[in-house]
């Protein structure tokens, strides 16, 4: 077995007396798209959270390439080499390409920003995910359709050698064409080795590109399969009801008789 580059074992986290995670496991492998799917509220959104310290986790273990790991704050996990385009905070509208892909880290020489080098760099990353699209990398972003903001935001998971990439709903916006786009560069990102985690509503997406599937719901993962081993329809049951035939939930773990949480891989 290869270890997994992310493994999150019996993760709870609560906001104030609401439990919105139950002792979630997950794992995402180098080289492959896990997709985390679920419906609206499952957790999803706030599992990516935790994974990029933006909520501290309130038990369980959160192992990175082996090891276990505390992650109190984004910056451990940019450190980790993990790298999360949020659903709901990704780039800076008001900034350009280039600045964006190097907010935080930008490259100096001496006292002042090496733009060459920046707008070099930026170039060539895109140039490396075959993105032809974007006019100028000096555009603001705000001038960027959806499809070319999803696109700079990995680009940037690219430029800085992350080892996980997290794209929460990124097709959510997107027009046909443009979702093709992203999911291709989704395709090609685990491609060149790394592991990449994709949260989606639309299973046809999914199915085009993930390895694995893990269903949350209720907080609690259904299950973790490969892609080839179940169907579109059992994807639906396990994500409307926790369970399809020998896959998913006890009934008993979340219907208030057994406290346990177990995510049963039956
Ligand atoms: N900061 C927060 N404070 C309180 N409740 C939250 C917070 N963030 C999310 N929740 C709740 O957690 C549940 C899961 O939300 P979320 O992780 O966004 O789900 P998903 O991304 O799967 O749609 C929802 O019931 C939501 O209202
Ligand atoms: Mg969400």
């Amino acid at each position: 077995m290869t270890t997994p580059v992310l493994e999150l074992r019996g993760i709870d986290k609560s906001f104030g007396p609401v439990q919105v995670l139950h002792e979630v496991n997950f794992s995402a492998y180098a080289g492959e798209v896990t997709a985390l799917v679920g419906d609206n509220g499952a957790g999803k959104s706030t599992l990516v959270k935790c994974v990029g310290g933006i909520h501290p986790i309130d038990s369980g273990e959160y192992i990175f390439e082996g090891k276990q790991v505390q992650v109190n704050g984004p910056r451990d996990a940019a450190e980790l080499g993990i790298e999360i385009v949020y659903q709901d905070l990704a780039l800076c509208d008001n900034l350009d390409i280039v600045q964006n892909m190097f907010l935080g880290r930008e490259r100096r020489r001496g006292v002042l920003l090496d733009e060459a080098t920046m707008e070099e760099m930026a170039q060539e990353t895109l140039a490396g995910l075959s993105v032809k699209t974007v006019k100028s990398i000096r555009q603001p972003v705000s001038s960027l359709s959806g499809g070319q903001r999803q696109t700079v935001a990995i680009a940037k998971a690219v430029l800085w050698n992350s080892k996980l990439v997290i794209l929460d709903e990124p097709t959510a916006a997107l027009g046909v064409a443009q979702t093709a786009q992203v999911l291709e560069l989704v395709r090609r990102l685990a491609d060149k080795g790394l592991a990449v985690v994709l949260i989606s509503h639309n299973l046809n997406d999914v199915f085009a590109v993930s390895d694995r599937i893990a269903t949350l719901y209720l907080g609690r993962m259904a299950a973790q399969v490969k892609a080839s081993e179940v169907t579109h329809a059992q994807v639906v049951e396990l994500i409307t009801s926790g369970r399809s035939g020998d896959l998913g939930l006890s009934p008993d773990s979340y219907n208030g008789l057994s406290d346990s949480g177990e995510a049963a891989t039956r």
